[in-house]
């Protein structure tokens, strides 16, 4: 397959997350997080603003190295 353009082949990380709005901004209560949350860095994933796995399938085909921020609570 061919590779998916990434960030530097089209300007543009975003390829699809809504584009209507001007900027994508999330804004989430940290009591709402439980013990840990994955956010995705990589735009792919189908769940924003959460990380679906979806940056290893971008890194298999990109060759780009990408991942999550993971928010954790101190054990
Ligand atoms: Fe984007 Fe995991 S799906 S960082």
């Amino acid at each position: 397959p061919a590779a998916r353009k990434g960030c530097s082949g089209t300007g543009r990380c975003n390829q699809s997350i809504r584009k209507s709005e001007a900027k994508v901004v999330d804004m989430i209560d940290i009591e709402n997080i439980a013990e840990k949350a994955a956010f995705c860095r990589c735009w792919k994933t189908k769940n924003w603003p959460y990380c679906d796995g979806s940056h290893g399938e971008h890194n298999k085909q990109t060759g780009d190295n990408v991942g999550p921020v993971v928010l954790q609570r101190k054990k």
